[in-house]
């Protein structure tokens, strides 16, 4: 047996197991787990020593190159890629964006572009529909044949996004139909909407009025509805960044009752609160994104229930929007501000360090928040968020007592603030690599823009 790379003196830590050994790739995909695996011939030998050898991360909620508010995110398939990698992801879900009148297809055809030649790691992309007639519905099981086997519905921005109930449902039954998966964005939006003039007219135009214009109930309300349409419809449903208790508690009522309801958050949700807005001038449109952050004490609650499995995964919901001309388009007027945070490079690092340091839950827990349980809702298992023979050798080296304190000078995002700028992380990756290839080693970028490649993932198959 001769490997190409072979990975030893390491804890290899997955969803169910940790122990010593080693791990031999062959090509790109893993070929041998044991002890003492032959090392003669090897290509090339990685110390895992006093680290663990986990699966890739899989962040499902990504926006890269996406046009929003006005403006289009900050990173790209290239930079957006490279900052993931950075922090131990190695595939990742974005959105493709189905404008009025497009077909689902050119909305996928449109994204395949964005991300080709550029992405220096994997990727696969969700739907989101905007406008579904009979010849979109008709579209959604060719779609889920072709490996985009989710889809992202919206309750809120209405004009842009929303949709109203009867295309809900039409949604969520041709998606079980075919065993998609509808990913909701679950925010009442009319009701914010009356919030939001309301404030308008009353002169208050500043970032935080985003924050207070879109209550915690809004969210639970429209949480509480996709599950019931879902449950209507036969359906699964997967809650995209949830923020905060209010809603956890519609996803645990569900899950009680036994439904196919699942939940992600975020690590903005679990780091930051309304207190964020309390900094001077302008500066509190870096924490407009949405849903909004919330009082302190929803952080503890969203932690719990990573926890207990109310929610199954942690995601980013990545929408970086540079401060400097970005953010300031809304310098007047909060309703202008584009919408959304950077944290692609961050994700791991901050849920070892509050899970695991912070004694919440185990590593086992945390590699399947991070990799196993995304990989497994959303088609990508057992080729990726596993270790096993056969699973594509995506593998991250990560240093559990590595430290560091997250800033916009030292990230890879191409961003000009960090959310989290000065939170202390312990837990970090030291090496990384993509189906075999190693993407970053010693702390430095060592992969190529379009050795990425589009995974056509499998059908919904619960966890
Ligand atoms: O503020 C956010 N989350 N921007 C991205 C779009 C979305 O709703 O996920
Ligand atoms: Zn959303
Ligand atoms: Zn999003």
């Amino acid at each position: 047996m001769r490997f190409d790379t072979l990975i030893r003196n390491g804890i290899i830590v997955t969803a169910t197991d940790m122990y010593a050994g080693e791990v031999g790739i062959v090509g790109d995909k893993v070929s041998a787990i044991g002890a003492h695996l032959p090392s003669e011939n090897t290509g090339r030998i990685i110390d895992a020593a006093a680290c663990y050898i986990m699966p890739g991360g899989i962040d499902v909620h990504t926006h890269l190159d996406m046009p929003f508010g006005g403006t289009t995110s900050a990173d790209d398939f290239e930079s957006g890629t490279i900052a993931a990698a950075f922090g131990g992801t190695t595939t990742l879900i974005d959105f493709a964006i189905q404008y009025k009148g497009q077909s689902l297809r050119q909305a996928f055809e449109t994204w395949m572009k964005k991300a080709e030649g550029k992405a220096v790691a994997d990727y696969a992309f969700h739907c989101i529909i905007t406008d579904l007639g009979a010849a979109q519905l008709e579209e959604m099981g060719q779609l889920v044949r072709e490996g985009v086997s989710s889809f992202k519905l919206f309750m809120a921005y209405p004009g842009v996004f929303m949709l109203d109930d009867a295309t809900i449902f039409r949604a969520m039954s041709q998606a079980a139909k075919h065993g998609g998966l509808i990913c909701m964005h679950a925010e009442n939006g009319g009701a914010i909407d009356v919030l939001v003039q309301r404030a308008l007219a009353e002169g208050k135009r500043a970032p935080k009025y985003h924050a207070l214009t879109r209550p915690t109930t809004a969210e639970a309300e429209a949480t509480s509805r996709a599950i019931a349409l879902a449950e209507m419809a036969g359906a699964p449903v997967y809650i995209v960044h949830l923020s905060c208790n209010d809603a956890l508690e519609k996803v645990r009522e569900a899950r009680d009752r036994g439904l196919p309801a699942y939940a992600e958050t975020c690590p903005q949700y679990l780091y930051l609160s309304l207190e964020n807005f309390d900094v001077p001038g302008f500066e509190g449109a870096k924490y407009v994104f949405t849903p909004p952050l919330r009082e302190k004490w929803h952080q503890e609650k969203l932690w719990q229930g990573l926890a207990q499995d109310t929610l199954q995964v942690v995601s980013t919901d990545h929408c970086p929007f540079c401060f400097k001309e970005q953010k300031e388009l809304g310098k007047d007027d909060f309703t202008k501000i584009p919408n959304g945070g950077p944290g692609i490079e961050h994700r791991l690092s901050l849920v070892y360090t509050g899970g695991v340091h912070g004694k919440r839950f185990s590593p086992n827990r945390f590699v399947e928040l991070v990799s196993t349980a995304p990989a497994k809702l959303f088609g990508l298992y057992p080729r990726k968020g596993t270790l096993a023979v056969g699973s594509d050798a995506d593998i991250v080296i990560f240093d559990p007592n590595r430290e560091d304190v997250i800033s916009a000078k030292t990230h890879h995002m191409r961003v000009d603030y960090s959310m989290f700028e000065g939170i202390h992380i312990k837990g970090m990756p030291k090496t990384v690599l993509s189906r075999g290839r190693p993407v970053i080693d010693g702390g430095k970028f060592v992969g190529r823009p379009g050795a990425g490649q589009f995974v056509r993932r499998h059908t919904y198959a619960g966890v």
